[in-house]
């Protein structure tokens, strides 16, 4: 049996909309594998009931069809499902480590990453991979047609994750098909600002260049009380904060010494409009993880 830890994410950063992501420290989840003569899969922990185990409607299932490695897969859940952390890549990614590894495939983590988003598009409709990128790889990664381009970081951040759910289906319907040319070139320069934040682990280039004013402001309108979590990161000393994904999930770009006092605020926020969430302390981090 093999068992791999691989992290929940955050995809977008604001400015990076289908192309950044980060590894998250906490939480993640954990898949066991043995081979089997088919596959099979079970779910425990963290929203599991939301999560079908038929591996034809399994994120999982998708990975092991692809790398053709029936196995008894057993998914224990840290990442709850429509959280906006990439719950279904981190199953994917682990999944994806684990069974190249049982069935000695020979796959490297850059090419695991396109086998790990076809589990996403079945949850999303897409086969986009900028969940799984960073869950695969860690750090802070760039998905392009072209490939992935990764970078070691480790920048501390809060991902508060209110009890709501957004479905990213959702979140992906009210994105507007063109935006204004400023707009753009306001996104590419903070795309660019974020960059060399995350190359520097440097939280307040990273927090001023995690904006947009393209696909989050639409996205703001899903999150129940997001304006007033967003105001009390920031008072509390957050340098950055956006949507986490597709949502609900709200990061918080920080300096470590804040980090307490922005996960209380945000929490606090939230329980101002009656909604309850717990905040992950946590940083920039590694990927997957095979013990
Ligand atoms: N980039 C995707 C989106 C991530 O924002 O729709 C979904 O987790």
């Amino acid at each position: 049996m093999l068992t791999v830890r691989a992290p929940a994410t955050s995809a977008n950063l604001g400015s990076g909309f289908d192309v950044f992501g980060v590894a998250l420290g906490t939480p993640a989840d954990v898949v066991r594998v043995e081979r089997a003569p088919k596959t099979t899969i079970t779910v425990t922990g963290a929203g599991s009931k939301y999560i079908p185990e038929n591996p034809a409607k399994n994120t999982v299932g998708a990975v092991a069809k692809a790398l053709d490695a029936p196995a008894r897969i057993r998914i224990d859940k840290g990442v709850r499902p429509s959280s906006g952390l990439g719950s279904s890549a981190a199953s994917a990614a682990a999944a994806a480590v684990a069974l190249n590894a049982l069935y000695d495939r020979g796959r490297s983590r850059e090419e695991l990453v396109p086998i790990a988003a076809k589990g996403e598009a079945l949850v999303s409709g897409e086969a986009h991979a900028d969940n799984v990128a960073p869950s695969l790889l860690g750090g802070f990664t760039v998905v392009t047609d072209d490939g992935v381009t990764q970078v070691d970081a480790s920048v501390p951040v809060v991902a508060c994750l209110p009890e709501m759910s957004v479905s990213t289906r959702d979140a992906r319907g009210v994105i507007p098909k063109s935006a204004p040319l400023e707009d753009v070139v306001d996104t590419v320069g903070n795309a660019a600002t974020l960059t060399v934040g995350m190359t520097r682990n440097d939280p307040e280039l990273v927090g001023k260049g995690m904006c947009d004013d393209i696909v989050t402001p639409e996205r703001t309108s899903l999150i129940d009380g997001y304006e007033r979590v967003r105001e009390a990161a920031l008072e509390a000393g957050a340098t950055g904060v956006t949507v986490s994904g597709a949502g609900p999930g709200i990061l918080a770009v920080c300096h470590r010494q804040d980090q307490r006092e922005i996960a209380s605020a945000m929490v606090d926020a939230f329980d101002a409009g009656g909604v309850e969430s717990r905040a992950y302390q946590t940083a920039v981090g590694e990927g997957a993880r095979l013990y």
